[in-house]
């Protein structure tokens, strides 16, 4: 089993998207583990990014993560960091494929809809960043 942090963004929640990519995730047959509806302040924003800090990019992404409300979510399944990935499509909604995340609601590359983890050390330090380790809960979803 693996772990993934996923976050959907202040576009997402604005549009009311919770449900639909919470729903997709869950018909997939991955299982929460952790959820947080929160705003980020700059601080977390920039370690959050901050393998992108001086990148063109950056300005904008930390005023736009930062701008409202975002959904904060660990999932987990086997290879869960690839199939969400996948679930959710390439960076830019245009070259998304069709069925995806992005491809289905965005149309822009800085307003894409959710982040997820793209390698097992990204997924296991943005947790740590937005989770304390009793805020991940084991249960059986089998009832
Ligand atoms: P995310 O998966 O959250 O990771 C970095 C974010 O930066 C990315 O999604 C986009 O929202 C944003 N971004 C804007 N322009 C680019 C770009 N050219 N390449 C990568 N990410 C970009």
């Amino acid at each position: 089993m693996e772990s993934t942090f996923l976050m959907i963004k202040p576009d997402g929640v604005q549009r009311g998207l919770i449900g639909e990519i919470v729903g997709r995730l869950e018909r997939k047959g991955l299982q929460l583990t952790a959820a947080k509806f929160m705003v980020l302040d700059d601080k977390l924003a920039a370690k959050h990014y901050e393998e992108h800090e001086g990148k063109p990019f950056y300005p904008p992404l930390i005023a736009f993560i930062t701008s409202g409300p975002v959904f904060a979510m660990v999932w987990i399944g086997d290879r869960a960091i690839e199939l969400t990935r996948a679930m959710i499509g390439k960076t830019d909604a245009l070259a998304a494929a069709p069925g995806t995340i992005r491809s289905d609601f965005a149309v822009h590359t800085n307003f894409n809809l959710i982040h997820g983890s793209d390698t097992p050390e990204n997924a296991a330090r943005e947790i740590a960043l937005y989770f304390k380790p009793e805020e991940l809960i084991d249960y059986d979803r089998s009832i």
